[in-house]
């Protein structure tokens, strides 16, 4: 491998553009209808597209069949522009180019008519980390350009712009990159460079680039070295100090049936992990189980162990011990399991009911009228439903 992924799969076409459907589809009908502004605005996560995209706007505007939103990749300005070398787009990072002296030139700059293509375009990067006056000298050209020139400027950080440059340009969100296309992009990329690779381990890394596609293409390149070849889950758990799926699986297997003296070795076990990042694990964990309505966790189960993970996490923010946050959940979530609620002890009722008096017809009426009103759960559930065999203690 002699680049980097992130640079060798870098995008060259609208459509190569990976989970950023609203973007493209709004640019795609601005070049095709010649509906064009003459200043752009991308934000949004780093590593979410927006350079990519500002390099294919520019070329989608500067190709001779153009300005199209399928430029012909053939032309001589295509080809200067996919090879990053086109004349009249000119690229400038605000981060190291922020001063009022940086500006003035790309000013100067703008006075001149392009080389070779119709427009000039001025792609000005990290844009919030210009100066105040450098954004007050570029103010009266942003507004009102020469009717050859485009600006696309481009920031993470779209509330460190002043107000006034938000209003003279149109501005394009970027979204974090969800799960499944980023899944489905590793998945591509890796079968171009023959690597074999677990479905799983590909959503875990997925999961750790938090929908930045260029930091999940740096842990995959680093996943292709470590797991030397074979990108299985285990491994990336490894890699990544995650935990192995099968452990989540086990975790999950001894919570529910209540085995304390297990929970108590794992926890022991899991020292030498991150608590928060275990934490993270069992949410995405059970968040996926949720969604693939996973039998084994009922809404209402599921409701309660998002609640005790979500008030966990709080704990640790305020420097909680680890393991003690850890066995604090684990227990809650055992206890979580013994709660039943109203409903379920009402059918266990109701069950109890039809072996001692099948034909009662009015018992059952009174119960299902007050499975409606009482609608909290209730937190003894053993002894109510040992109590409670008189409708009585239901409705009370
Ligand atoms: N939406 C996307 N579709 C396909 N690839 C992407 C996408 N976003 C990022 N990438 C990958 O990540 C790399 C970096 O993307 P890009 O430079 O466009 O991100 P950016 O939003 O400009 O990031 P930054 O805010 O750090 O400048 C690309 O070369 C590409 O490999
Ligand atoms: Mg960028
Ligand atoms: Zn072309």
């Amino acid at each position: 491998m002699s680049q980097v992924l992130a640079l060798k799969y870098r995008p060259t076409t609208f459509d190569g553009l990976i989970g950023q459907n609203s973007v493209t589809q709004t640019l795609t009908l601005a070049l095709n209808q010649n509906r064009l502004s003459h200043a752009y605005l991308f934000s949004g996560l780093r590593g979410s597209g927006k350079t990519s995209t500002a390099r294919i706007f520019a070329k989608a505007l500067v190709c001779d069949k153009g300005p199209t939103a399928t430029p012909c990749e053939e032309c001589e300005n295509c080809k200067m522009a996919n090879e990053n070398r086109h004349i009249d787009i000119i690229e400038m990072d605000a981060a190291s180019s922020r001063k009022i002296d940086d500006i003035r030139e790309l000013i100067e700059h703008t006075k001149y008519k392009p080389n070779s293509a119709r427009f000039k375009i001025f792609i000005i990067d990290e844009v919030h980390m210009l100066t105040k006056e450098a954004f007050n000298a570029l103010l009266k050209t942003l507004e009102e350009p020469p009717t050859y020139v485009k600006f696309i400027l481009a920031t993470t950080d779209p509330l460190k712009l002043p107000p006034t440059i938000l209003s003279r340009t149109q501005h394009f969100r970027f979204k974090q990159i969800g799960e499944k296309d980023v899944v489905n992009h590793l998945s591509h990329i890796l079968n171009l460079e023959n690597v074999k690779y677990e479905e799983e381990a590909l959503r875990m890394l997925s999961r750790s680039g938090n929908g930045s596609l260029r930091d999940t293409l740096t842990l995959l390149d680093q996943a292709i070295i470590f797991s030397k070849g074979n990108i299985t889950a285990p491994s990336i758990a490894s890699m990544l100090g995650l935990l192995d799926p099968k452990q989540l699986d086990y975790i999950f297997d001894i919570i529910l049936a209540k085995d304390k003296e297990k929970i108590v070795y794992t926890i022991k076990e899991l020292v030498d992990y991150e608590c928060e990042v275990i934490l993270d694990e069992i949410i995405a964990y059970l968040k996926s189980a949720f969604l693939n309505r996973d039998n084994r966790f009922s809404t209402m189960l599921s409701e309660r162990f998002f609640r005790i993970l979500s008030e966990a996490k709080n704990l640790l923010y305020l420097n909680a011990d680890n393991s003690f946050v850890l066995s604090l959940v684990f227990f809650k979530m055992i206890e979580a399991v013994n709660i039943k609620t109203i409903d379920e002890i009402i059918e266990n009722l109701e069950n109890e009911k039809f072996r001692v008096a099948p034909d009662t017809l009015e018992v059952q009426t009174i119960t299902k009228k007050s499975t409606r009103e009482v609608k909290e759960e209730t937190s003894k559930p053993q002894n109510l439903a040992v109590k409670s065999t008189s409708k009585t203690t239901l409705t009370s």
